[in-house]
């Protein structure tokens, strides 16, 4: 199974989203191919997780945005290059885009393509339920922050989308992945 994976710049839950899909990548091998695509924003995140370079050996190809067409992600997925089109973790700015149809970046114009071209696309918004969640920081602390309405309401407007699916936690991706695979 093919999988373009992007990754947006959150720190919610991008450590254990890192860790989650090296853990399946190494578990499921060959079997699963995997294209790390990271939003600019994504690259900043991940040295600050110190996971830059786990997710640019880890898995088969890695891509860093330049613009909102390059690297080619979008056309890919138009083209039926890739079974599924995966963004874990997804910030509240790249929900609120694809909500209301921007496609100026490369993660949010990867998936409008992707729905265009008939590839299934699953999001994980790090800012899923209204109210108040806990994130750890690079240095080990933790950090309450306030998920606003806003915030909440975009991602259901995208649960509400045709060719969308949203889930809520890193845990949810190996079931997500293998559910493709038994059927392909
Ligand atoms: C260290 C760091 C952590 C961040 N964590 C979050 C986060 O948890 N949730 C979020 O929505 N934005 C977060 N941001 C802000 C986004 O990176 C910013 O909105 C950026 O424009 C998102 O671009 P992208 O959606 O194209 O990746 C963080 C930024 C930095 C530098």
């Amino acid at each position: 199974m093919r999988l373009a994976w992007g990754v947006t710049g959150s720190g919610d839950k991008f450590k254990e989203t890192v860790k989650v899909m090296k853990e399946l990548k190494d578990r499921l091998g060959d079997s699963l191919y995997v294209e790390v695509f990271l939003s600019k924003a994504g690259q900043l995140v991940a040295r600050y997780y110190k996971a830059a370079e786990q997710l640019e050996t880890g898995f088969d190809r890695f891509w860093v945005e330049v613009d909102a067409n390059t690297p080619f992600l979008p056309g890919r997925l138009q083209l039926g290059e890739f079974d599924l089109f995966l963004v874990a973790p997804a910030t509240s700015n790249t929900v609120a885009k694809i909500a209301v149809g921007i496609s100026d970046t490369l993660i949010t114009n990867s998936a409008i393509q992707a729905i265009k071209g008939f590839t299934p696309v699953y999001i994980m918004p790090v800012d899923y339920h209204e109210g108040v969640t806990t994130t750890t920081m690079p240095s080990g602390r933790l950090l309450k922050l306030r998920v606003r309405r806003e915030d909440a309401d975009n991602v259901r407007k995208l649960e509400a989308m045709e060719g969308i699916h949203t889930f809520e936690a890193p845990g949810d991706i190996p079931r997500i992945v293998e559910g493709f695979m038994k059927r392909s």
